[in-house]
């Protein structure tokens, strides 16, 4: 067994909502994105007690934001909007994956997550953000966002460096697996860092 991993019993973490979900935060239809989300749901759920599942926001489709309401109410008029509650309800945590654009998180993004807040709140939430650059000016922002919605930030996150070698003329990653190869120590902690909050659910 891993060193640290020896207190994670999955009995341990009967009484939690052990799933969490991988959002992939890209809707473009080009995106590198899901790859990208794919690789570390795969690599965190190794050796995981949890359940990491992909939940793609071009598939969930919301349009921009259309409750006559704030999300904090809870009173939802849209059956789009009751079927996304449910979704994120149905999540004990969150690994939000996103590139980085114009020194931003996508607006697709902040839209689904402004659709909702009690659905969001005292839940633990990472990210993967990318960008030739890693993405972190993204990472600075979703931070605050979270924050907002009163979720519980890991102490850890990734931040994936995309080289203009990495990726072909139609700017496809030409080997996710190498490319993604250093990062993988880190997701792993990150798996960690969510069955911790996880099992110190408020
Ligand atoms: C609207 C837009 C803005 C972008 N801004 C940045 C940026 O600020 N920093 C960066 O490193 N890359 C930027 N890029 C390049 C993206 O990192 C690259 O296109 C990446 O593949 C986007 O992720 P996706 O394919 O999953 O949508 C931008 C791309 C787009 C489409």
């Amino acid at each position: 067994m891993e060193k640290g991993r020896a207190s994670m019993d999955v009995s341990e973490l009967m009484d939690v909502n052990e799933r969490v979900a991988v959002i992939i935060g890209s809707t473009r239809p080009s995106r590198i994105c899901p790859g990208i989300a794919q690789w570390f749901q795969d690599v965190a759920q190794e050796h995981s007690p949890l359940r990491y599942e992909l939940v793609d926001l071009a598939e969930v489709n919301l349009p921009f934001l259309d409750e006559p309401l704030m999300a904090a109410l809870g009173q939802y008029e849209h059956e789009h909007t009751r079927a996304w509650s449910r979704m994120v309800s149905s999540y004990g945590g969150f690994v939000f994956v996103f590139p980085q654009y114009n020194w931003g998180y996508p607006a697709p993004l902040k839209n689904a997550l402004d659709f909702l807040y009690a659905e969001w709140s005292g839940k633990p939430a990472s990210y993967v953000t990318y960008g030739t650059r890693g993405g972190n000016r993204g990472a600075r922002q979703i931070r605050e966002v979270l924050a907002g919605l009163d979720m519980r930030e890991l102490d850890d996150h990734l931040e994936v460096v995309i080289r203009l070698d990495d990726v072909d003329e139609d700017w496809q990653l030409k080997d996710l697996g190498s490319t993604l190869r250093p990062y993988v120590e880190q997701a792993r902690t990150i798996d960690v860092q969510m069955v911790d909050a996880l099992k110190r659910a408020p």
